[in-house]
């Protein structure tokens, strides 16, 4: 096969462990904020999958640029750009998948949640077109702060009448990204057979990665528990203050994206067994939302796993921490609607 086609297997690959190079049903793919920080790193990582056969770029500005820049690319799939609002249901229609990293990034200083005002309205309106335009889309929302913008997307298709809570996902995936990545380097692991879970929110404290339950077996000491629990759940903040100004992770989440829809397009081709954390509309706790590891199938999500038997450590951050800041966002979110 062809070099392209080579690279962006094994660029996958440990992104998805479940990704197939077998060729399957295409799907047709929109990305909202396509141009962006993250936008064009994901498009480039979706265009090089075989389960993606339109993809759909928008933005507000820059998306013809992007999508010429990116339709070059010898791989299957195809690539329209639409720009403004006047082309916003055009890009939707159609759409088996969409993607939302419209908004604005964090600065060194603020919280994600201090994003609220400018990114709650952005995200409220790309839905509201999704509502219109493919009501039976899933729709993985990648814009802070997660954990009041998936009770705003959940709102908005409530009103509109097309609200499946199987169908819409706040993407975590970075969390586990960061979670498998850390604890592989501190304990000296191959990252590559490290799973952990991260539940809870995507936001400081909400972060709760479930160290008791990495794959494989590992134990930590208190000191290690610690350092690592700070170190996932400040991950995001870590990166804006490196980039000082310039916004916050683009390319580790442009990867964390394109593995959950790469997984998710997986799971709705019919393949089983395929499992992601993902930020939801949940009944395991008492936040109305909240990210356990769950199985998608072909009508998004089918089995919570849930939370799994928790230690002590777990459980006090759980009830102590996670869901009081949780539940508080997540109103502020609904609220807004
Ligand atoms: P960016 O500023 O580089 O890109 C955002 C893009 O959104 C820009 O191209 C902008 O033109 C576009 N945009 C703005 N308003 C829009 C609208 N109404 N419709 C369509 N597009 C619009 O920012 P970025 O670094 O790509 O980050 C985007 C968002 O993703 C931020 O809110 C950031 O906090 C969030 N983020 C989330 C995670 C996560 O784990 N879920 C990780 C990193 C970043
Ligand atoms: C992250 O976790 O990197 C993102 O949520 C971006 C941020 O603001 O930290």
């Amino acid at each position: 096969s062809r070099a392209v086609l080579r690279g962006s297997t094994s660029c996958l690959r440990a992104a998805n462990r479940n990704f197939s190079s077998s060729s399957q049903r295409g799907h047709r793919v929109a990305v909202l904020g396509a141009a962006g920080g993250i936008g064009q790193p994901m498009s480039l990582l979706l265009k090089q999958s075989s389960s993606v056969s339109q993809l759909a770029l928008y933005d507000i500005v820059g998306t013809p640029g992007v999508a010429a820049d990116l339709s070059h690319i010898e791989t299957q799939s195809t690539v329209q750009g639409y720009q403004g609002d006047e082309e916003l249901d055009e890009c939707l229609k159609d759409c088996d998948v969409v993607a939302i990293p419209a908004g604005v990034p964090r600065k060194p200083g603020m919280t994600r949640d201090d994003l609220f005002n400018t990114n709650a309205s952005i995200v409220r309106n790309l839905v509201q077109a999704c509502a219109r335009s493919c009501p039976e889309a899933m729709i993985c929302i990648i814009t802070n702060p997660v954990n009041s913008t998936v009770p705003i997307a959940s709102e908005v298709l409530e009103k509109a009448g097309c609200y499946d809570p199987r169908r819409v996902f706040g993407v975590s995936t970075l969390d586990v990204v960061r979670a498998n990545k850390f604890v592989a380097d501190a304990k000296g692991l191959d990252v590559s057979t490290v799973t952990v879970p991260v539940v809870g929110g995507h936001s400081g404290v909400t972060i709760l990665p479930l160290l008791s339950q990495t794959t494989p077996s590992v134990s930590f000491t208190t000191e290690e528990l610690d350092a690592l629990t700070d170190r996932i759940q400040n991950a995001g903040t870590e990166v804006v203050n490196a980039k000082a100004g310039a916004g916050s992770a683009t390319l580790s989440m442009a990867y964390a994206g394109a593995r959950f829809v790469l997984s998710l397009l997986k799971a709705m081709s019919g393949s089983p067994d395929v499992v992601e954390c993902t930020f939801v509309k949940s009944d395991v706790t008492d936040a109305p939302y909240f990210a356990t590891p769950w199985r998608l199938g072909k009508n998004g999500l089918e089995q919570n796993l849930g939370l799994g038997s928790l230690s002590d450590y777990e459980k006090s951050k759980l009830e102590g921490e996670v869901l009081p800041a949780l539940n508080k966002d997540i109103h502020k979110g609904s609220d807004f609607v």
